[in-house]
């Protein structure tokens, strides 16, 4: 059924897996392996721009990596960036090919930097920060992705990406790159429940996100804390209280969460029931994704095996494109 349109998305192994991510990404990841060659990166070599943890990166990688077979991604689409070297070795191409003000205009990187000079630990802000867009479009053209699902934020890397392949294609004189597209699916918005005014992020802290793979009686008492309002009639739905509509229709209730909102909108406001409709749906949803997470973790040590492999036929795609780039560059491979 596979058109072979190529999607291609990465994550950085870098916080937990909460309903955020999981509702931003995740779960759409999975639905589009019914239609297309998917590729999922876990972007280690990414996670290295900010100020980290050395010991704690490579638990985090194989962590992410179980995590996302447990949200149904197959492991024969997952690959770790570090394990297909190419990926920095194109990067380094490409960014003899971007101009130093475009990178400058990058706003992710305005805010990233931001956050490491606010962190007031001895960090300096890396050039890796400053280049991590560049990149981010060798993950994507070493693939010649054809789509690529990522959220809003991600918007002006695209369009970097895109303009690092048009440069490259005009440059050699042939359409060697595809030109990405974004994908942007309409994803719920999920704020936290601490504080529905934010997005629900793993940043902020623990009683701000939602985790996928915390207990579910945890799961009941953060929702059952969640915020909502006065409980006076008058005035608009408060954000609590709209969030937690938001989560009973996101984990799939849509009939309690029509029902639900029927009687919220007749001036039945019982939180007490809505919440605990949220947060039986959301542990009904997230079930299945803990059983096979535990299954993952029953044998971690083949799980990584096969993490392993698939990112090495992963790879070859990789080696095929930097080995063209390279002859069309000017520079000497190994072979021919
Ligand atoms: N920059 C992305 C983020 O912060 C992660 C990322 C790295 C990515 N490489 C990518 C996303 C390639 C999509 C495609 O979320």
């Amino acid at each position: 059924m596979s058109e072979s349109k190529v999607v291609l998305s990465c994550i950085q192994p870098t916080g937990n897996l909460h309903l955020g991510r999981y509702f931003g990404a995740l779960q759409n990841w999975e639905k589009l392996q019914d239609k297309y060659d998917c590729l999922y990166g876990i972007v280690n070599y990414h996670a290295m721009t900010m100020p980290y943890d050395r010991k704690k990166l490579i638990p985090s990688t194989w962590e992410l990596a179980f995590n996302m077979a447990a949200c149904g991604l197959k492991v024969d689409n997952i690959f770790v960036q570090s394990l297909i070297p190419e990926h920095a070795e194109l990067g380094w191409i490409f960014n003899c090919i971007t101009g130093f003000g475009e990178l400058g205009r990058m706003t992710q990187f305005k805010d990233k930097s931001q956050q490491v000079r606010e962190s007031q630990k001895e960090a300096v802000i890396s050039s890796g920060l400053y280049s991590y867009p560049v990149l981010q479009a060798a993950d994507i053209l070493i693939y010649r992705a054809d789509y690529v699902p990522v959220g809003k934020d991600q918007e002006q890397h695209l369009e970097l990406t895109r303009n690092i392949g048009q440069r490259f294609n005009h440059l050699v004189g042939e359409e060697y790159f595809t030109l990405p597209e974004p994908l942007f699916t309409q994803v719920p918005k999920v704020m936290s429940t601490a504080d529905p005014t934010r997005k629900m992020s793993a940043s902020l802290g623990d009683k701000h996100n939602i985790d996928v793979f915390t207990d579910p009686s945890r799961i009941r008492k953060q929702i059952r804390s969640a915020m909502t309002d006065t409980g006076s009639d008058e005035g608009e739905m408060s954000p609590g209280v709209e969030n937690l509509f938001s989560l009973l229709k996101a984990s799939g209730q849509i009939d309690v969460y029509q029902d639900l909102l029927a009687a919220y909108n007749s001036g039945q406001r019982h939180y007490g029931t809505l919440k605990d409709a949220v947060a039986d749906a959301i542990i009904e949803l997230t079930e299945p994704i803990r059983e096979r997470k535990a299954e993952i973790v029953g044998d971690k040590k083949k799980f990584k095996e096969q993490v392993r492999e698939s990112s090495v036929a992963i790879r070859k795609k990789a080696q095929q494109t930097v080995k063209e780039v390279k002859e069309k560059m000017g520079l000497l491979n190994v072979r021919n």
